[in-house]
């Protein structure tokens, strides 16, 4: 639903940005931070658990990056700098790693080799398949211990464990509790699930079960696989991705361009809605009101708002284009109906609040997660021997020759330096498991909610829009001093 916009607080935050802020803190009524809910949406149906996306960009969101952040219970982005296959595998990865139910877990024969076994187990990071005859029916399972010391000639069939001595449930029957009890009483590590004719209809694992219980805030789709987004361009090959990627499993596709208030962008969306009607669509990046009144007309799902905020930009200042992003992520939410996601700009924990109680749904990370272990890339030691990994933005140089290199393009390093870049890398330094990071983020947000006194991000949210004069302070350049210099 559009709100109304509150004229005192366009004008406050009108050439402004985070830094230019405080919010005022209310009463205090949460007990614990522990109750706060940080629950919000990415875009109208894809559902946030905490309100963080990791950015697509090539040296953040790969699979790894997207399944710890969608096991916090956010989104990754999955980047678009690489081929079509490639980025498939890494949607797939991701909505492999987690399952309630596995419904096409890993098969063979009972008449197939040992070897031909330890090959699949090998090539698809797993450590048992479960074994079936020509009418798909339940014989057997198979694991590493089954193999370990076979010399890869022996037969399934001789090794596996045989199905009268198998524990298995139902489909229709099994429940959490039933699965673990199951699990429990006859120490299994794996419980396959069959019909009335004994037929495969799935697998369960205890890494599953105990990662449903590590992870209780995962943000997953109804079969409990990980949610993940894809982001693709809007010329070229980019229906014929989106395609594949919704094949491999994206949960959203996320239409990404330097500027989306474009013909070029309208004309991507439009395709993209004719082709893919029931596809859940973000599209990005807009800044103007005026954007999301045009694309809401072509039944976009959400927008990306942020033109030159992000840590790795240059466009700001190599094209005097861009607008502060306090005021650009207000003034698009006031006008959409659906989540806007703040893209850029996030440099401390607590901007993440503002950019959310000014309007965002979302924020989108890209150089705070970088320098970590979940991100694509190696380690490598600088000139000084420090551990260091590569950060760059998606139109430096280096990132448009890889693109041109994944794309197959003739002479891509000839054509990248003729190319304008509005982006730089940099080395950043390692900084160990993006966990952690994410860890303060959140809980620095619960302080912000508990601080305004209310108990989830909605109501603060709420209740700042409803008496923004009480909780904004512009703040004086000696209160920018008291603040931020440390
Ligand atoms: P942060 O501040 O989290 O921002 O690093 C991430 C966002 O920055 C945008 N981005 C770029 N913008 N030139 C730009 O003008 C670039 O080369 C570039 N690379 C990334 C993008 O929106 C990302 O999510």
């Amino acid at each position: 639903m559009r709100r109304v916009e509150h004229d005192w607080l366009r004008k406050m935050l009108w050439g402004c940005t985070f830094d230019d802020f405080l919010i005022s803190p209310g009463w205090g009524v949460a007990v614990s931070r522990k109750d706060i809910s940080l629950v919000s949406r990415f875009s109208q149906n894809i559902p946030l658990n905490i309100p963080l996306v990791s950015a697509n960009m090539d040296t953040i969101t790969g699979a790894r990056m997207a399944i710890t952040v969608a096991k916090k219970g956010g989104i990754g982005i999955i980047h678009r700098y690489l081929s079509n296959d490639d980025q498939c595998k890494k949607v797939e990865e991701v909505k492999r790693e987690e399952n309630f139910i596995i419904e096409k877990p890993y098969s063979i024969f009972p008449d197939a080799t040992v070897g031909e076994a330890k090959n699949i187990m090998l090539k698809n990071k797993v450590g048992g398949l479960v074994v079936v005859d020509e009418l798909g029916k339940l014989v057997g399972i198979l694991t590493e211990r089954d193999v370990r010391y076979c010399s890869g000639t022996e037969l399934i069939q001789d090794r596996m464990t045989k199905v009268p001595n198998l524990i298995t449930a139902k489909s229709s029957e099994i429940s959490l509790a039933e699965v673990k009890k199951l699990m429990d009483d006859h120490r299994l590590e794996k419980l396959p699930i069959v019909d009335d004719d004994f037929c495969l209809k799935g697998l369960i694992t205890s890494r599953d079960v105990e990662n449903l219980e590590k992870f209780p805030l995962a943000n997953k789709d109804k079969k409990g696989q990980l949610l993940v987004g894809a982001a693709i361009g809007a010329t070229g090959d980019y229906l014929e991705r989106s395609a594949d990627l919704i094949k491999a499993g994206a949960d959203v596709i996320v239409l990404d361009i330097a500027n989306a208030q474009s013909n070029i962008a309208e004309k991507a969306v439009a395709e993209f809605r004719k082709r893919f009607p029931d596809m859940e669509l973000v599209v990005g990046n807009i800044v103007l009101p005026g954007a999301v009144k045009v694309f809401n007309r072509h039944g976009v799902n959400g927008f990306k708002v942020g033109l030159g905020p992000g840590s790795a930009c240059t466009t700001r200042k190599n094209t005097g284009i861009g607008i502060p992003q306090a005021q650009a992520v207000y003034s698009c939410s006031m006008n959409s109906e659906f989540p806007i996601c703040a893209d850029g700009g996030i440099k401390r924990d607590g901007s993440i609040a503002e950019a959310l109680i000014l309007g965002g749904s979302s924020v989108m990370i890209g150089g705070m997660f970088a320098g970590t272990d979940e991100t694509p890339g190696l380690v490598f030691p600088d000139s000084d021997g420090k551990k260091v990994k590569a950060f760059r933005g998606m139109a430096s140089r280096e990132a448009m020759y890889e693109k041109l290199h994944a794309e197959e393009a003739d002479n891509p390093y000839e054509t990248s330096s003729r190319i304008s870049p509005e982006g730089i890398e940099r080395k950043v330094e390692y900084r160990g498991s993006v966990v952690p990071i994410i860890n303060d983020m959140m809980g620095h947000l619960a302080s912000t909610i508990s601080y305004m006194g209310a108990m989830s991000l909605q109501e603060a949210k709420e209740m700042f829009m409803a008496h923004p004069t009480e909780y904004l302070i512009k703040l004086s350049e000696s209160a920018k001093r008291e603040s931020w210099d440390r």
